[in-house]
């Protein structure tokens, strides 16, 4: 199996992997924003940058994001180098600018030794980091019902073509596609997309949506929309989502057993 180095250590990978999934396999910590294990890498908000060389590079050493920057045999990886440190620092003192009391950011910043940011603090700070998790996995699993727009500080995630001062949910433009699976804000680190659910209704991104019951138990299970949508997606039949996943797992296993007797 071939092997790289990571902060002194020798480390085996396997092809595809990333120098981030080599790290977090050995124990090794590599702090993310942006990343996450269901979704892939985008590189967005550069905290998990590490120091990488190679014997042949003579000395010459680059920055890169770990998440993204795939395992090869003799790579030579530091996760804690200064310049790393210092990296991570400036990524972390913008953050707080744009979200100065955001705990998330906060708690963050406090592991970086930083109480304040060095630069001016946003007029009006939200919580929204931009990681983009909430859009990736609105594209990846939802209904791609949100994106970002703007750009620089203005930058913003909603629903597409929400009016410009369009900028904390529910808001005033209702997310046309969006099957209210809540996806977006179960993702979301800071807690930035509002929601509200009691069992019976749910609102997210504008939109009202009703919860339907699990067939056998009861429990809530989704939205009529999402659940469609899921059962589109997947090509299963949409009886299969009429029921939640502790059922399906009992009505299996009564089945089994008949079948062993
Ligand atoms: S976690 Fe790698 S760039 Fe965000």
């Amino acid at each position: 199996m071939a092997t790289m180095e990571i902060d002194g250590r020798r480390v085996a990978f396997d092809s595809g992997d990333t120098v981030l999934a080599v790290a977090r396999k050995n124990g090794i910590a590599i702090p993310t924003l942006c990343h996450h294990p269901g979704l892939a890498s985008y590189g967005g908000c550069r905290l998990c940058v590490v120091d990488v060389t190679r014997p042949e590079w003579e000395g010459w050493r680059r920055l890169v994001t770990a998440c993204e920057y795939a395992a090869e045999a003799g790579l030579v990886v530091v996760t804690n180098s200064e310049r790393v440190v210092r990296a991570r620092r400036t990524v972390v003192d913008l953050l707080l600018a744009r979200c100065p009391s955001t705990p998330f950011v906060v708690e963050l910043a406090r592991t970086l030794g930083l109480s304040e940011t060095s630069f001016a603090p946003r007029d009006e700070p939200d919580d929204c980091i931009l990681c983009g998790l909430c859009v990736r996995v609105c594209a990846a699993v939802g209904a791609d019902a949100i994106g970002s727009a703007g750009r620089g500080v203005d930058k913003q995630v909603g629903p597409p073509y929400a009016p410009p001062n369009y900028d904390r949910p529910p808001g005033l433009a209702p997310a046309a596609d969006c099957v209210g699976c809540l996806c977006c804000a179960h993702i979301c680190p800071t807690g930035h997309i509002r929601f509200t659910d009691d069992g019976a209704a749910r609102t997210i991104w504008g939109r009202d949506f009703t919860v339907v019951r699990c067939a056998g138990c009861g429990a809530p299970l989704g939205t009529p929309a999402q659940l469609a949508h899921f059962a589109a997606k997947s090509g299963l039949a949409a009886s299969y989502f009429e029921r939640c996943d502790t059922c399906r797992k009992e009505e299996t296993a009564r089945a089994m057993s008949r079948v062993v007797g």
